[in-house]
């Protein structure tokens, strides 16, 4: 275990703003592993950075909703001498549409790789982590902090991150080994088309690019920070809508979502 090298482990690399956390870190100085399911991606992603003069990084194409997985990637890591010092849980989807009217298993697909699999990779690596008192960093949402009707299962999952990462924070103060919640707004990714959402974000509201988001990202997880909420605008979102009662907010943002539902 000793001489197994460190990497940093971040999940969904092969597009979007896992892709750029990958290349952030690699610019940093750090090895990284990256896994997704798209083969082909996480190649061109490799030769990419080791283009750049960094050491090429590991990668392994893998269905992280599959109960197996977590597993397969816990020993394919031992068995390429790696250990991850860090762990980004990015990878996640979202499905747009009323919860009675969108297929089940997707739905339970949504929950098995946004939840299962981050709190299963998680406590997996946790002992690796705080013997190299490393650092976590999960991706959630501005969506994990209000009900999101008209894609309900998608913010509960993300509202599940908030609380998960917040909370093993302060469990594990002091062990020198930090969790963040990375909190983004509408970010400039394919997370739009696959989730069933107009892709023309310009819009509804204002988008990020997903390298503005990797950077607020990296940069906070290094300071240890609980939370990031990158923007502005995303800030004031999650500062103030909690607030707004329940009666409002509910049926605004059930309004706003079918108006993002893609035509
Ligand atoms: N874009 C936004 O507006 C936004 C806003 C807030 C939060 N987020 C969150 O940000 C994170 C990254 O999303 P993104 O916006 O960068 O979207 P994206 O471009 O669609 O990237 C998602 C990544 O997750 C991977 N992935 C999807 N299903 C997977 C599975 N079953 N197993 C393994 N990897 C899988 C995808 O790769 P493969 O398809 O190759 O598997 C891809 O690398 C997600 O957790 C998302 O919920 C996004």
């Amino acid at each position: 275990m000793s001489a197994h090298r460190p990497v940093v482990l971040i999940t969904g690399a092969s597009g979007g703003i896992g892709a750029d956390l990958a290349r952030v870190f690699a610019r940093e100085g750090h090895d990284v592993a990256l896994v997704a399911r798209s083969a082909d991606k996480l190649e061109a992603l490799a030769s990419e950075i080791e283009a750049t003069g960094r050491t090429r990084p590991f990668v392994l194409a893998l269905d992280l909703a599959q109960p197996q997985a977590c597993e397969a990637l816990a020993m394919a890591l031992d068995e390429a001498g790696l250990t991850p010092a860090m762990l980004v849980n990015n990878a996640g989807f979202g499905l747009a549409g009323r919860a009675a009217m969108l297929e089940r298993a997707g739905q339970i697909e949504m929950i098995d790789l946004n939840i299962r699999a981050l709190t299963e990779l998680t406590l997996r690596f946790l002992p690796a982590i705080i013997a190299g008192q490393g650092r976590i960093m999960n991706v959630a949402s501005v969506a994990g902090f209000l009900p999101g009707p008209g894609m309900a299962v998608y913010y509960a999952s993300k509202a599940y991150v908030v609380s998960f990462s917040q909370a093993m924070s302060q469990e594990l103060e002091g062990s020198g080994v930090t969790v963040t919640a990375l909190c983004p707004g509408v970010t400039a990714t394919d997370f739009h088309a696959r989730a069933g959402l107009e892709t023309n974000l310009a819009k509804f509201m204002p988008a990020m690019s997903s390298h503005v988001v990797a950077e607020a990202g990296y940069a906070g997880m290094m300071k240890g920070r609980r939370l990031i909420v990158p923007g502005l605008f995303n800030k004031l979102a999650t500062g103030l809508l909690p607030f707004m009662p329940n009666g409002i907010l509910l049926p605004v943002m059930g309004k706003m979502q079918d108006r993002r539902k893609g035509s």
